[in-house]
């Protein structure tokens, strides 16, 4: 580390410099500007001919980029000022004329729009490969009952494919709230100048129509000073972050001895350097550790846009990391997840054994006592000390005999022991409900809705 001197501050005065960051929006600015120059040629606003140039010298741009042959320079400070410099440096004069009616404010909104859009269609894309494991999953043991869990004690029998689809639709909506903010990001914000419009004939919907936006921008000021796409992005992206977070929560905890439902394939799963034994998820461990930083970006970017005055300030600047940042962390994780649940394993006679135990069955037997003619409540009581007296023997109410049964109420019958976990989940025959008939028409409907979107997409 080199020592610390304001001198070295001040020398190399990074401080204000983007374009580390920002040069990855550099196909959006190339493409917006581009469609820019042609339609101030079309406009008469600048010739023909200087517009030719100018979009002939960006394709030039865009390969130096791609070549990784392009000259960046720290002291153009964004990727607008780097690429509008090269331009000169490459077709001399009609350069000056490309940013005739336009400003760095309409410009970057632009492009960040634009790179919105994408990262919106490729974070769907990303969530259907999750949401088509996770049904793949659920088909593979359709039948495998488990517990299912309230306050992380087990609770009532169900299916472990319809805790799958559980996910499928959390999921799903996130895909719904991705679409929604990719459908307001797709506003052109291009011809608000520098805030106020600009004094130039525009034709801002041959540019729009181009650029592929289905709309213009309604007010100037609001198009140059708003972040409100990049918020929405980074507040869907932290909504799938969460959902993503709690099934790696559980990838964690069905992974471990204690529960011992899962286990991940080779590639998800790393060893420790002094105990051999281990099989560590880390992949679902990081997934819930990145999380923070998603929530860390939306967090970051509102605190900084709260007491912003209108229009632009350099303030806004700060966007740009986050959300690549986010976008990068959100895919990486959805392809994880995508993989990791591809190929890992169900152990269906642990969870079996699991959702046999006696206190999962508890409301079933209360619900028996009811068929019986007993009150609800006081069917409960009944169950709860035949839980204890089980509890007590360190055995499950199903291995009580009958006289044990009977001795707390007369309504028990020899019927009693037709109460099991598959019982109890077939006869939550409700629509949502867990019953294998209907967890079967979900999985067919979420089929369905899956194929329907990739054929949208
Ligand atoms: N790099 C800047 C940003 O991301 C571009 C706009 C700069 N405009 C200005 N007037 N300084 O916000």
């Amino acid at each position: 580390m080199t020592e610390y001197t304001t001198h070295h501050f001040q020398a190399a005065s990074t401080y204000t410099v983007s374009v580390g960051y920002d040069k990855r929006l550099y196909p959006y600015d190339i493409d917006g500007s581009m469609a820019h120059a042609r339609m101030l040629g079309h406009q008469g606003i600048i010739s023909q001919a200087d517009a030719g140039a100018i979009v002939g010298g960006l394709e030039g741009v865009r390969r130096e980029i791609e070549e990784g042959l392009f000259p960046w320079r720290d002291d153009l400070e964004d990727l607008h000022m780097n690429i509008e410099v090269r331009l000169h440096e490459l077709i001399g004069a009609p350069a000056g004329r490309l940013h005739t009616a336009r400003s760095r404010n309409d410009q970057v909104a632009t492009a960040t729009r634009m790179f919105v859009r994408d990262a919106v269609a490729n974070a769907q894309t990303a969530l259907r490969g999750v949401q088509d494991a996770l049904l793949g999953i659920a088909e593979r043991h359709k039948d495998a009952v488990m517990p299912g869990y309230t306050h992380l004690q087990r609770a009532q029998p169900v299916l472990f494919a319809h805790h799958m689809l559980a996910y499928f639709e959390m999921f799903d909506r996130d895909i719904e709230r991705f679409a929604d903010c990719g459908r307001r990001a797709n506003v052109l914000p291009l011809g608000s100048g520098a805030l106020a419009g600009v004094p130039y004939p525009l034709d801002r919907e041959w540019v729009a129509k181009e650029l592929g936006f289905d709309s213009i921008s309604t007010n100037s000021m609001d198009a140059v000073a708003d972040r409100d796409y990049v918020l929405e992005f980074l507040a869907a992206a932290a909504t799938t972050m969460m959902h993503t977070s709690r099934l790696a929560e559980e990838t964690v905890l069905w992974t471990s001895q204690e529960f011992g439902f899962l286990r991940l394939g080779r590639e998800w799963v790393t060893g420790s350097s002094i105990m051999p034994q281990k099989r560590n998820p880390d992949f679902a461990e990081i997934a819930r550790g990145k999380t923070g930083r998603v929530y860390g970006s939306l967090m970051g970017l509102l605190t900084t846009m709260k007491g912003l005055p209108l229009t632009y300030n350099r303030d806004l600047q700060e966007d740009k990391e986050g959300i690549f940042d986010t976008y990068d962390t959100l895919i990486a994780t959805l392809e994880a997840f995508a993989g990791m649940m591809q190929t890992a394993e169900v152990n269906e006679a642990r969870m079996q054994v699991a959702a046999e135990d006696s206190s999962l069955l508890a409301t079933d037997m209360a619900d028996y006592l009811v068929a019986k003619d007993i009150p609800f409540r006081e069917a409960h009581g009944i169950v709860s000390t035949l839980i204890d007296i089980a509890a007590d023997r360190k055995t499950t109410i199903a291995e009580l005999s009958i006289s044990e049964f009977k001795a707390q109420s007369l309504a028990f019958e020899e019927d009693v022991y037709e109460v099991t976990a598959l019982a109890s989940a077939t006869a939550r025959d409700v629509p949502g409900g867990t019953a294998p008939k209907r967890v079967a028409e979900a999985m067919a409907e979420a089929r369905a809705r899956l194929a329907a979107r990739e054929a949208q997409a």
